[in-house]
């Protein structure tokens, strides 16, 4: 049964198209030649290919991967990227038609890659504030920067339901919860999304589907589940995600009960486009098709015959441009397969209004001054306040005395990069305060409430001075990360046995750590905290991290302790609720391990702490 029988009597892209727009897709796509149509197909990289390269192969989409971005890399410099990428689509000859390309980006954070811009806090933090509205505001935020960088796509949202906090990309995650990355990824896609107006940015629900569910959490690995399972707990954000309009999905890297969802027929043509009825685009993740075959003509056919619409292609485009025309001339593709997949493209570029905006540097949010403005971060603070979870507080050490000498220690005190975590600026993240520019690390959000308080750099704050420091802020926890870089793993032989059902190859990263055990990925972080302790000073510990950890001895040792997340360029919203401005609101969005034993998140029998679990000031 190919893609384009539409099996089980869902909506097609046709039926999803106003006929007019049908009509609009239909004329295109029959003056469009079998080279153009495969070109349309095609999403490389910027490093990749120069605007002369995506008209003379046709190219539909460019993507800036994590961490890519122009010189100088303000908006001003991607909006002019972004036109001539765009200029270079619209050159109408002989050889070529005029159909503007779709340029992505992981906005997934807000505008994370461009200088100055807002950051907010990562996915599980949002999913600890648990507020529809407040999440409304971050979108239209985060849509506002696109759009200032003249791009019109963000890989955006993701919405995994983690199981297992030894999977890297955790933090992705709004919550364990389907019903809260359910509401979620409605609303956000609904407000990125819009009316399709000029105000508005394509929204990519993603990784179809199971990224949250695979075995020891291993980044890219195993689902190995129940269609049942799978249907209850990973599939219900999509459909809402679809429900809001969403116009484009990512397959996901990883395999479902042993068959990689890149070239799943079942998944995405039959679940996907017949029975949910999406008549977006389906997007392949980076270099996805890659690990179903290692022939790569082979891969090809088995992906777009499975349903993947566009492809995204690092550097190999060249490569993925030849294989998938060896397949349609020697009858391994259907051509009506390649047409579903043009019409879906272009159904989406019709839809979003693509053909009737103006070129990039004319629309009127490129470069925007509201980029990374005040107003903006306003937003960001006020996620950070609402994202932060209160989980002790001896002795009613918090709210913090202004009138007190404060010690503010730790790693992470003094360090926006840490704070953001991974995707922001780069892909694995940043060190220090110099790259992420506009924001404030919450030593600097600390020192503006109070002139008494005082940093230090030591790691085991060997200046501290019971004499003179009533209390201690300690800002400790993990640093950045990405993807599988942030998985953790006792050994290789879990992968081997995550992995051994895989039918295809998988990629291997280098882990975070062997444990989740704070103590033994940062061991200088309870010295730190003991070291306080034996000198009398009450310590408030502020943990940043993209996922629960174990933390008992770090509990222990510390009088009271906050759960931050990655909370972002505003390191003042967590000083606002440390000084007791507003109270602290935020709630586990996962269940908090007692020990390593107690993941995965659904099998958590005695948590530490359950999901919906924080403390407040008010009691
Ligand atoms: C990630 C995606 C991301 C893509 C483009 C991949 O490695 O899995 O989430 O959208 O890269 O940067």
């Amino acid at each position: 049964m190919k893609a384009d029988t539409n099996p089980t009597g869902g909506s097609t892209a046709a039926d999803w198209l106003t006929p007019s727009q049908s009509s609009i897709v239909r004329e295109w796509l029959s003056r469009m030649s079998l080279d153009q149509k495969i070109g349309q197909m095609t999403q490389t990289e910027r490093m990749a290919a120069e605007p002369d390269e995506l008209k003379a192969f046709h190219l539909g989409s460019i993507l800036s991967g994590a961490g890519s971005r122009p010189e100088g890399n303000t908006p001003a410099d991607w909006v002019a990227m972004n036109d001539a990428y765009w200029t270079a689509s619209m050159a109408a000859d002989g050889d070529h038609l005029p159909i503007p390309l779709l340029y992505g980006i992981d906005a997934i954070h807000g505008n994370n890659n461009v200088r100055g811009a807002t950051i907010f806090p990562h996915n599980i933090g949002l999913g600890a504030a648990n507020d529809g509205a407040l999440l409304a505001r971050v979108a239209a935020v985060t849509k506002r920067e696109i759009l200032a960088a003249g791009v019109e796509w963000t890989f955006a949202p993701t919405v995994a339901v983690a199981q297992d906090y030894r999977w890297g990309r955790t933090y992705e995650s709004y919550s364990s919860d389907t019903d809260l990355v359910t509401r979620y990824g409605h609303q956000f896609v609904t407000e990125l999304q819009g009316d399709l107006q000029d105000d508005s940015v394509i929204a990519c629900a993603k990784h179809f589907i199971g990224d949250g569910a695979t075995t020891h959490g291993i980044d890219q690995g195993d689902a190995d589940l129940t269609e049942a399972k799978l249907t209850a707990t990973h599939l219900p954000p999509f459909k809402a995600a679809i429900d809001a309009g969403v116009l484009t999905v990512m397959a996901s890297f990883n395999s479902w009960n042993g068959d990689k969802c890149h070239g799943h027929e079942y998944l995405l043509s039959t679940l996907l486009k017949g029975r949910l009825g999406f008549g977006g685009l389906v997007i392949s993740d980076w270099d996805g098709i890659d690990y179903l075959s290692d022939d790569y003509t082979e891969a090809i056919a088995l992906s777009v015959n499975a349903g993947v619409d566009l492809f995204m292609v690092s550097e190999a485009w060249r490569e993925f441009i030849a294989g998938l025309k060896r397949n349609v001339l020697e009858g391994r593709v259907p051509i009506t397969r390649i047409n579903d997949a043009v019409s879906r493209i272009l159904g989406v570029k019709v839809k979003w209004g693509l053909f009737d905006r103006p070129r990039p540097a004319e629309r009127p949010w490129s470069d925007h001054a509201s980029f990374g403005s005040a107003a903006h971060r306003e937003v960001a603070r006020d996620a950070v306040r609402k994202s932060l979870v209160l989980l002790k507080n001896e002795g009613d050490l918090l709210p913090l005395d202004s009138s007190a000498t404060i010690l503010v220690c730790g790693r992470n005190a003094n360090n926006v990069g840490h704070q953001c975590g991974g995707f922001s600026l780069d892909w694995q993240g940043t060190d220090g305060n110099s790259l992420i520019e506009g924001g404030t690390s919450i030593w600097q959000g600390i020192s503006d409430y109070t002139p008494g308080a005082e940093l230090s750099t030591d790691p085991l704050a060997a200046d501290a001075d019971p004499n003179r420091h009533k209390l201690a802020v300690a800002v400790i926890g993990e640093t950045p990360y990405a993807e599988g870089m942030g998985d953790i793993r006792a050994s290789d032989n879990v992968l081997v046995e995550a992995g051994s059902r895989i039918r295809g190859s998988m990629k291997v990263l280098e882990p975070y750590g062997g444990s989740l055990e704070l103590a033994k990925l940062h061991p200088e972080d309870l010295a730190l905290l003991r070291s306080l302790a034996g000198r009398g000073i009450p310590t408030v510990a502020i943990l940043l991290s993209g996922r629960p950890l174990v933390v008992n001895p770090e509990l222990a040792a510390a009088s009271a302790f906050v759960a931050a997340w990655l909370p972002g360029s505003e390191g003042k919203g967590v000083a606002d609720v440390l000084f007791g401005e507003v109270d602290f609101s935020g709630r586990l969005p996962f269940a908090w391990p007692e020990d390593e034993s107690d993941v995965p998140a659904d099998g958590t029998k005695n948590p530490l702490f359950p999901r919906g679990y924080g403390l407040s000031l008010d009691g």
